[in-house]
Formats: C-alpha cells, sequence, structure tokens
C-alpha cells in the first residue's frame, strides 16, 4: 500500500514514488517533490496511538520509522543518529529571565550535525535501489554526514564543496575516505556540479533541496522536539536558521505530521533566521517578493547559501505555520556562540547558534514573550569551525609555568 505521494512545490503535480526519481518533470530541476503522506491510511494500517506509530524503545530517529519514506523491513545502518538531548538549561533561563526556553542539542549526532538525520534516511533508500556510487554538494556538514553514512554502507562517495569550508569538515570528509571535490567558488556553483555529475554519471543524488526524501530525515528532530517538550504541551514556536531552507522545511513537515495525526492540538510556528550578509529569505518573506540570489557574507558558513535551493518548500511551511523570519548580524551570531556556550553548555557552530541569535532578538524586541514555550535547535557542533569560535573570545594566558605568574594573572602577590 502506497502510504505517500510526491508533489510539485511549484505546480503540485502528484506523483507515486515509483513514477519519479528526484524532481517534477514539467518544472525540471526547480520542481522539488515534497513527501505528503496519507495520514488515514498510516492510521488504518499501523494505529492511531502515539505508541502504534512511535517505537519509543529505540533511541535514534528510527523510532519514527513507520513516519518516514522508507520500507518498514529495510535494514538501517548501525548508527546513533538522532534522539539528541533537548536541555531546559535552567542557568541560562535565568540569565534571560524566560521560563519556557528548551536548547536541543542535535550537534550530538555522530559527524556533530543535524545532517546526519538526513543522510541516515537518504542512505536507507540508497541501500533499497541498490546503489553503489553517490553524490553530495555541501556547504560542509552535510556532505561530512553523507560521507559517514557511505562508509559504514560501502557506497562510494564523491563530494562537492566551496574550498574555503573550515579545515575540521574537510578532514572529517577525507577521513571518512569521501572524494572530496574542493571548488574555486561558492557553495552555489558546487551544487550545480553536483547536479551535472548527477545527470552525467547517474550517481545517486543526496542533496536536500534534489532528492525528495532527506527532507523528511531531517523532520525526525522536531518530532523529538515535540515529544520531548509533550504532547500535551507542544511548543508554541521552533527556532533555526535557514541556508537552503531544507531544515526550515523539515520542521513544517513535523508539525504537519503531528498536527495531523492528532498528537498536538496546535501549530506551532517556525521561526526561521538567517544572516544578515545573506538574508535572501529573510528579504522575500518579509517584502512579499521572490526570492532574490545574493552574493553571501558571513561567517557562518553553512548557511553562506546565496540562493536557497529549497525556497519554494521553505516558504510554504513559514506561511502554512504562520512563521517568521528575522536576520542577525555576524557579532550577534558570536554573542550567541558565546552567551549559549556559558550559561547552557551548549557549543554551536556559527550557522547553529544563529538561531540562537534570532531567539535573542526577538526575545528583546518582545516579538517572542518571556513565558513563551519556545525550543531553539542548534544544529552543529562547535568544534567544527574553531576558527569562528576563536572570534568570540579572548585569547589564553601563556606564561612560564610559575605561582608568581599565575599571581601575575590574578593580580594576587
Ligand atoms: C549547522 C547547520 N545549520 C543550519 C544549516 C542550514 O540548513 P538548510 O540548508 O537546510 O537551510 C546547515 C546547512 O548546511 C548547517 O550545516
Ligand atoms: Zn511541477
Amino acid at each position: 500500500m502506497e502510504l505517500y505521494k510526491l508533489e510539485c512545490v511549484i505546480c503540485g503535480a502528484k506523483y507515486n514514488a515509483n513514477e519519479v526519481e528526484y524532481n517534477c518533470p514539467a518544472c525540471g530541476d526547480e520542481g522539488i517533490l515534497d513527501v505528503i503522506f496519507d495520514y488515514e491510511k498510516i492510521k488504518s494500517l499501523y494505529g492511531t496511538s502515539f505508541t502504534d506509530l512511535v517505537d519509543t524503545s529505540v533511541p535514534t530517529l528510527w523510532r519514527y520509522k513507520k513516519l518516514l519514506p522508507v520500507n518498514l523491513d529495510s535494514p538501517v545502518p548501525e548508527s546513533a543518529v538522532g534522539f539528541t538531548p533537548l536541555y531546559k538549561a535552567e542557568m541560562l533561563r535565568k540569565h534571560l529571565g524566560v521560563s519556557n526556553l528548551y536548547i536541543k542539542d542535535d550537534g550530538r549526532n555522530p559527524t556533530a550535525s543535524l545532517k546526519d538525520r538526513a543522510s541516515a534516511v537518504g542512505i536507507v533508500k540508497a541501500m533499497e535501489k541498490g546503489v553503489k556510487t553517490a553524490t553530495c554538494a555541501s556547504t560542509g556538514n552535510a556532505a561530512c554526514s553523507f560521507a559517514y553514512a557511505c562508509a559504514i554502507t560501502g557506497i562510494k562517495s564523491h563530494i562537492f564543496l566551496p574550498q574555503t569550508a573550515p579545515k575540521a569538515k574537510i578532514a572529517q570528509l577525507l577521513i571518512y575516505g569521501a572524494n572530496v571535490i574542493a571548488i574555486k567558488d561558492t557553495y552555489d556553483r558546487a551544487y550545480e556540479l553536483a547536479i551535472e555529475a548527477t545527470k552525467k554519471w547517474g550517481w545517486y543524488n543526496r542533496n536536500c533541496a534534489y532528492n525528495p526524501y532527506l527532507v523528511e530525515g531531517k523532520k525526525t528532530v522536531a518530532l523529538e522536539v515535540i515529544e520531548q517538550i509533550g504532547l500535551d504541551n507542544p511548543p508554541d514556536s521552533i527556532v533555526i536558521s535557514i541556508g537552503d531552507g531544507c531544515i526550515c522545511s523539515s520542521i513544517g513537515k513535523a508539525i504537519t505530521d503531528m498536527y495531523e495525526l492528532g498528537f498536538i492540538s496546535k501549530v506551532p510556528r517556525i521561526i526561521g533566521v538567517q544572516a544578515s550578509g545573506c538574508s535572501p529569505i529573510y528579504d522575500a518573506f518579509n517584502n512579499g517578493t521572490e526570492v532574490i540570489e545574493c552574493v553571501p557574507d558571513t561567517i557562518a558558513d553553512s548557511i553562506a547559501v546565496g540562493l536557497p535551493r529549497n525556497r519554494f518548500k521553505a516558504m510554504k511551511y513559514l506561511k502554512k505555520t504562520n512563521g517568521i523570519v528575522e536576520k542577525v548580524t555576524d557579532e550577534e551570531i558570536l554573542n550567541a556562540t558565546r552567551v549559549l556556550a556559558r550559561k547552557s553548555g551548549v557549543f554551536g557552530e556559527p550557522a547553529g547558534t544563529t538561531a540562537f541569535a534570532g531567539y535573542l532578538k526577538l526575545l528583546e524586541k518582545g516579538t517572542i514573550g518571556k513565558d513563551e514555550n519556545v525550543a531553539v535547535i542548534i544544529t552543529g557542533n562547535g568544534l567544527k569551525d574553531i576558527d569562528s569560535a576563536m572570534k568570540a573570545v579572548g585569547k589564553p594566558h601563556i606564561i612560564d609555568p610559575s605561582i608568581e605568574n599565575v599571581a601575575k594573572i590574578l593580580n594576587q602577590s
């Protein structure tokens, strides 16, 4: 029984999963497909209660396998993706004078970013098809997660990314044995090259704004947030940063699943945050215009995306949840990185802490209330980009090792 259809985000045409591979044939590469579940069929097949549909004994994203577009009997690689901690962050709450803030630390995934969720689903789809070779374009994290997923399943990976990606991300790719093609240009050009290579050599493509199943993996982060906070008290808002717009779309997917299945009685709003030096979705959403390509200039490399590839899907779910899009400067991102680490212990990379910077800004403006139930998702770990972290902090004291020198630093003789 088909539990979902694929719907084009541009023309609305619907396809069965076996009819198309990636995009809407009528709309071409821009015609990204959205996986639309038939919730009535899901309920009649598995049951209607939360535990009928979610296997709460599984401590990974595969607890939601019945809500993912994979065969229920498909094997999944041994890998601890998902079910990352959600913190109440009491010290941070006290510092900000807020009462219902939650921090989701998704840098705790195997390759230290949320992207592991998408790659987990992508790799199972690839294994279902018997894929031997695959590709991905990335600002860094998606590729790291995919190189890892390919390594543990024996699939050859070819990765395209800008040569300016942080060194830690390039090291991750190389250590997992990917063929790393670092281009002397932006992520946007890397993306186009990966699509060209897919068409030329027939490789499996893991790009989240091309392959419709990847967003479904990412949605598990918000399924978790809603489950962890409690179905009877779902968040008012879920805050994430926006690059291509895939995570933003995926939050919309999770909210739709939870609401349509009757597990939550209100729709949390999506709050998307972009960097001021790269804010095409912010501009389009707030000005009511089309998304216009920009030249990115921000410390948050993972969201330095001039033309967000999943913009139609992201805008669809921002509108559907009555969402908000904010933008923040690099300085605000660095400040947020510091505050978050020092008050909650969560060390995020700039693209992750961009979400928290947006939260701080909207709290300050009064757009987010002090009692509002808000989950901020930190999408990547700070160790991924040490150079940026060092910009947020001072330098260590360097001394010859004597107690007198320590006393001098403490100003105590
Ligand atoms: C850490 C981190 N946060 C946020 C994003 C943005 O996600 P999306 O491109 O799906 O909008 C990315 C994408 O690379 C990322 O790596
Ligand atoms: Zn179409």
